[in-house]
């Protein structure tokens, strides 16, 4: 029998909740897929009184600084206290599996210095942009990446395009649980910079601070900008783009562009994400996933934590790890120049 790969799980929340589900239902394909079964053996969580749990309850530091374990998967989300758990469980020796786009995009390649982080669940959940970027196409040359990344606010104008106004389209995004009481890191378009910060680095190795990326959320948009966009055969979406200029600069923004109604891009709904890769020698790629929800970011957290337990190297924490000393890129935003001929 191989010896189980042991993990402690900070956070039981979403995303937390569906890992340590399939941890116990998938468990002998989970086990088939690693090579060895893979153990939850302590959980974090920030209110554990009168709480069950598939494993015990136990503080977050002690989780972190329990050396029994093989790898830490934060699930816990935020900047803080995440960040600092994240880096004691690195320095402690531990794997590292998160699904915070906030840290990495923040604070990605020092951490990643400090030992094998994995992060495939922080952009587009199911879709499998992160190891393919570091890793599949991690020799060519990326001219640009392009893509819509926050859900959300694709669901919200997808219902202005149908007629409802930005209240009503958002208040009810709010009842269906996809936007969350305070909605502006989705509509102010904050959510898809970070996710398009961790791209950007791993697409052209680039440090990049997700704070200089040019944002321009939906908030504003009005009735008659869809109207005109609809006569004009487009449909307005949300896309976060970057590309290189000349192999030097980079530019990158976020914000609604008009896309034309037969394009791939213009028939991602609700939900669903898209991001589209423009690469010298592989060509055109367009990948298209369902970008968020519990099951769909705990697939991509589970395939990690594969990749961990059978020792596959963490190549997207190695290349962001190979930017750390690199000063931070400057980036002007792309504006209404099209962001890649395929994606607009
Ligand atoms: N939800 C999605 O669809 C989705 C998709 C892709 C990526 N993500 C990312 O996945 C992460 C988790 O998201 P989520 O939706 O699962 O969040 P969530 O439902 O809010 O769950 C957060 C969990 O973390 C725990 N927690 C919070 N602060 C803590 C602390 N200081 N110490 C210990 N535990 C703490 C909470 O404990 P309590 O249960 O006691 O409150 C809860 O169990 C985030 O980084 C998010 O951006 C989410």
């Amino acid at each position: 029998m191989p010896v189980p790969y042991r993990i402690g799980l900070l956070g039981l929340g979403h995303v937390g909740g569906a890992l340590a589900r399939r941890l116990v239902e998938d468990a002998d394909r989970i086990a088939t897929a690693a090579g060895r079964p893979i153990a939850l053996e302590a959980i974090a969580v920030a209110h554990p009184q009168g709480r069950s749990a598939p494993a015990p309850l136990r503080p977050a530091n002690e989780v972190v600084g329990d050396a029994k374990l093989d790898a830490i998967v934060e699930l816990m989300g935020g900047l803080e206290p995440a960040h600092t758990y994240i880096k004691a469980a690195l320095q402690a020796g531990r794997q590292l599996i998160t699904a915070n786009k906030q840290v990495i995009a923040t604070h990605g390649p020092t951490l990643a210095r400090l030992g094998p982080l994995r992060f495939e669940a922080s952009v587009a959940s199911a879709i499998p942009i992160v190891e393919t970027l570091a890793e599949s196409l991690g020799s060519d040359r990326i001219r640009a990446v392009a893509g819509i990344l926050n859900g959300t606010t694709n669901s919200i104008l997808e219902a202005m395009g149908a007629g409802s106004s930005y209240a009503d389209a958002l208040a009810d995004a709010q009842r269906r649980g996809l936007a969350e009481a305070d909605p502006s890191a989705d509509v102010e378009a904050h959510d898809p910079a970070a996710k398009l910060a961790i791209i950007a680095m791993l697409a052209f190795h680039h440090r990049i601070d997700p704070s200089q990326i040019a944002r321009v959320g939906i908030r504003e948009l009005g009735h008659a900008e869809l109207l005109n966009a609809r006569e004009r055969g487009c449909i307005v979406k949300l896309i976060a783009a970057a590309r290189t200029v000349n192999e030097r600069g980079i530019e990158a923004d976020v914000r609604p562009r008009l896309i034309p109604r037969d394009a791939p891009m213009a028939r991602v709904d609700g939900a669903m994400n898209a991001i589209a890769v423009d690469a010298t020698y592989a060509g055109p790629l367009f990948l298209q996933g369902v970008g968020a929800g519990p099951d769909a970011a705990a697939s991509a957290v589970l395939a990690d934590l594969v990749r961990a337990a059978r020792d596959i190297p963490a190549s997207a924490g190695a290349l962001l790890a190979s930017l750390a000393d690199q000063p931070v890129a400057a980036i002007a935003p792309m504006g209404s120049n099209p962001p890649y001929p395929s994606a607009s």
